[in-house]
């Protein structure tokens, strides 16, 4: 990662860095300036604006669409459909991903999230009565879910994804706030937050939603098939897929005109997934991208690792396959954005023969290819092409795969430090973390090595770029 070559790296380099300077004197004079602004973008958007919660999005329907919509079954028969279309839902949001800091207390929040201007601690959602949401009203779980304000009228972060939970339709809202009823409510109060001035004052997100944020609910496009709009109602909504990988303004705000062309977050690169063939993933075959996303692996081109690995564990394994078909038709249709790539990242690489040359060699606690052969080699081969296959949990083939081909090599060295570690109902897969084994310029002629060898050769990490990546979170 020497040279940013790729167009996210050099679009997000700056917010990294920016100086918290800037952020306090763009929010600032949006807020003095803009207030009249806003006053007339609310008599616009206003409670007075229509609404189209009433549309009827039967396409939308994530659950058995054998059902008819409006089907009125047994009180008691509806009810728990509809606690467990809610618990379908809340999967497809995501909730329990960041509602849970320890796997013991599950929705009962504490999770910490690093924002270039402090760290938010997410909230109990249990039904706790004290400490999570028992006493809020249907109104006001509807409220946080659309407009980003919680229980009392304070503004939510927008750390909060209600900028896509916004086109969610009331009525699949409720149903998820009918599985969080059935919850074990489990008294517990997370950590306060802790923002620097002036990002601590709530009520400032007036401003950054006047910029970043429209309220109101999916509305299917006649023009396009059900399944796109299906696959347009999961995508801008619940499965928030945006949220990683579409990059940000100055303003932390989603940057529209560069949806899905890839981001980085807390060092991972969530890449460029539109269908560019050389900068994101216009060769993968749909049922390669619906293979990834309920399994984590497509294999020959990726695995999923880092945030990823947990989006596949806690979410999209347990999408229907239609709604998983849906999110590829949909995917498939955004514009291309392409990065600057000249070769797509799972299009890198060649088998290793240099084990012979390494025979005899004095050993060196800083060469790379000596670390492969002595770390990496019983798992992955030594010629990188790894072991098994594409049968689950095998171990992957470093040739042609996205973390090793990626123009910057964040990904492979956090996949060092950290592992790999997924969950799901075809396999258990694990890599072992080799974070506290190895130093950080072990690390760094490791990766180097492995990109030289099996991945695009002009990625490469300093020992600091790993220092740095080690110390995120
Ligand atoms: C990307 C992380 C993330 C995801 C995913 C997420 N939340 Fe949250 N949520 C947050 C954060 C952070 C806050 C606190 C924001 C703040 O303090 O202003 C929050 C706040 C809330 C609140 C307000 C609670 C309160 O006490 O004020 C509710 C309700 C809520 N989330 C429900 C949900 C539901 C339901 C889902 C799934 C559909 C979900 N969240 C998914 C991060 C997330
Ligand atoms: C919490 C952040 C996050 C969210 C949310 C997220 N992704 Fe990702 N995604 C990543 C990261 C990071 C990677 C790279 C993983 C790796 O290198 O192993 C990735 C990789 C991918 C890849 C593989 C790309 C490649 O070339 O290897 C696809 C496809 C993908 N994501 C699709 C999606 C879709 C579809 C959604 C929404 C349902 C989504 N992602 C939501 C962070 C995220
Ligand atoms: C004990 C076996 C084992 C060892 C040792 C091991 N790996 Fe892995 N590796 C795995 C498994 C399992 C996966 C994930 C497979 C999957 O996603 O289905 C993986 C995945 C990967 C990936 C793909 C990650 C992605 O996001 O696409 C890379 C790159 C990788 N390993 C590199 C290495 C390197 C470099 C070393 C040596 C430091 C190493 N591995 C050591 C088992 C191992």
């Amino acid at each position: 990662m020497t040279k940013n070559t790729s167009r996210v790296q050099q679009g997000n380099a700056p917010l990294q860095k920016a100086p918290r300077r800037g952020f306090r004197v763009a929010t600032l004079a949006a807020a003095f300036s803009l207030f009249a602004l806003y006053v007339a973008w609310h008599e616009a958007h206003g409670p007075g604006a229509p609404r189209n919660d009433e549309l009827p999005i039967l396409q939308a329907r994530a659950d058995d669409a054998s059902q008819p919509a409006n089907a009125a079954p047994a009180a008691t028969a509806a009810a728990s459909d509809l606690v467990k279309r809610g618990e379908y839902l809340a999967r497809a949001g995501d909730c329990v991903a960041c509602h849970t800091a320890d796997k013991a207390r599950p929705f009962a929040g504490g999770l910490a999230i690093n924002t270039p201007v402090g760290t938010i601690v997410t909230p109990n959602i249990t039904p706790d009565p004290d400490t999570g949401i028992g006493q809020w009203s249907d109104a006001d779980f509807l409220r946080a879910m659309h407009e980003g304000i919680g229980k009392g009228g304070a503004r939510l972060y927008p750390a909060f994804p209600y900028v896509e939970y916004t086109k969610v339709t009331d009525q699949d809202v409720l149903a998820i706030r009918a599985y969080l009823k059935t919850l074990t409510p489990i008294h517990y109060a997370p950590p306060r937050n802790s923002l620097t001035f002036p990002f601590n004052l709530r009520w400032l997100m007036v401003f950054w939603n006047l910029f970043n944020f429209t309220e109101g609910r999916f509305v299917p496009d006649p023009k396009q098939s059900a399944e796109w709009n299906r696959g347009a109602y999961l995508i801008e909504g619940l499965a928030h897929c945006e949220e990683c990988h579409t990059p940000r303004n100055f303003m932390q705000g989603l940057k529209s005109s560069s949806r899905f062309s890839g981001a980085v977050q807390a060092g991972w690169h969530a890449f460029n997934i539109t269908p560019d063939k050389n900068s994101g993933v216009g060769n993968w075959h749909d049922d390669e991208l619906v293979s990834y996303l309920s399994s984590g692996a497509a294999p020959g081109r990726a695995n999923a690792a880092g945030p990823m690995a947990e989006v596949v564990t806690d979410s999209t394994q347990y999408l229907a396959r239609e709604d998983l078909g849906s999110i590829v038709k949909y995917l498939r249709a955004v514009p291309p954005i392409s990065g600057g790539e000249a070769r797509a990242r799972d299009q890198w690489g060649n088998p290793a023969n240099d084990v012979a040359a390494l025979r005899g060699t004095a050993i060196n606690a800083v060469n790379g290819a000596q670390l492969f052969v002595a770390n990496c080699a019983t798992c992955h081969n030594w010629t990188g092409e790894g072991v098994g296959a594409s049968a689950p949990g095998a171990y992957p083939s470093l040739i042609h795969n996205t973390a090793v081909g990626a123009s910057d090599a964040n990904n492979l060295a956090l996949v060092i430090l950290h592992g790999v570690n997924r969950t799901t109902k075809r396999a258990d897969v694990l890599m072992p973390a080799f974070g506290s084994q190895l130093t950080d310029d072990q690390v760094a002629a490791l990766t180097n090595y492995v990109t030289r060898q099996f991945g695009n050769p002009r990625s490469a990490v300093t020992v600091e770029q790993v220092a740095k990546l080690r110390s995120q979170q």
